[in-house]
């Protein structure tokens, strides 16, 4: 694909407290973040060991407000929905939670319903409880759960958003699973079996946690993956926002697949 792909998205906040109603300032930061590190305009790109910089790609993919509401009305490209909810509950342990979680922050009763998902890419933005950063719906899931959440600590920069995670890389990162990646030590948490299904990247133990100005530095070597180790700074790990920085080729053959795919009215 050379063409640029322009995804129109909507964020949901939903807040209870004032403070959780965040400013269009910290909801611009984070479509900002998106088409920085889609579009590989990153200042902190210049961190890849020199070895995963061939791999490093721009994917032509960009995020844009809506200017019109599913009416053909005009929009912000936002929504404030006041919630009797202080937070949201997430067990990642229980399924049964993570559905009830899901439907409470996606319905109107308690947070908002999706836009159609043929035409926009639904961001909610609350308070999640737990310190969980976010979840993404893959695609060929439900129409009324799809999107992706972020809580509101880990969206953007700025206002509500708290170091490390508040480079925008949460939604980044959620983005990549709503396009189909899946994570980068493919999900065995720290076998050697597991794979993202994607070439390019390095077979990795499991994930890779902080930053790497204190514990991660290349080379970080696991399941014989040496001399180059494991891809650390790539989106799809579980770093801090400061050190993750890239996508890979094959990542962005796989998510063209389900832009051309599962998402293609998305990109129309
Ligand atoms: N825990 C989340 C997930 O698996 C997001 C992790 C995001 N990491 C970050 N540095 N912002 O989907
Ligand atoms: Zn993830
Ligand atoms: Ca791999």
């Amino acid at each position: 694909r050379t063409d640029i792909i322009r995804i129109p998205v909507v964020v949901h906040v939903l807040f209870n407290d004032d403070a959780d109603n965040i400013s269009r300032e910290q909801i611009d930061s984070q479509i900002d973040a998106l088409n920085r590190d889609f579009r590989a305009r990153n200042a902190d790109r210049v961190d890849i060991p020199d070895a995963f910089k061939m791999f490093a790609v721009d994917t032509l993919i960009e995020f844009g407000l809506a200017k019109r509401d599913p009416e053909h009305l005009e929009t912000s490209g936002i929504t404030r929905t006041w919630t009797s909810k202080t937070e949201f509950p997430y067990d990642p342990f229980d399924n049964n939670a993570t559905a009830q979680l899901d439907s409470l922050i996606k319905h109107d009763e308690f947070g908002k319903a999706a836009w159609p998902r043929d035409r926009y890419l639904n961001i909610w933005v609350c308070k999640i409880e737990g310190g969980l950063l976010g979840y993404a719906q893959f695609p060929g899931g439900p129409a009324a759960t799809d999107g992706v959440v972020i809580n509101n600590t880990a969206f953007g920069s700025g206002g509500t958003a708290l170091a490390p995670f508040d480079l925008g890389r949460t939604a980044v990162h959620e983005v990549g699973h709503f396009l189909d990646l899946l994570h980068i030590w493919g999900d065995d948490n720290g076998g050697c079996l597991g794979s993202d299904n994607i070439s390019d990247t390095p077979n990795q133990a499991g994930p890779n946690s902080g930053s790497s100005i204190t514990n991660e530095s290349f080379p970080l070597i696991s399941c014989n993956n040496g001399p180059n180790g494991d891809m650390f700074m790539n989106y799809m790990d579980y770093v801090n926002d400061d050190t993750m920085v890239m996508f890979s080729a094959g990542q962005l053959e796989r998510m063209n697949a389900a832009l051309a795919g599962p998402r293609k009215a998305l990109s129309e």
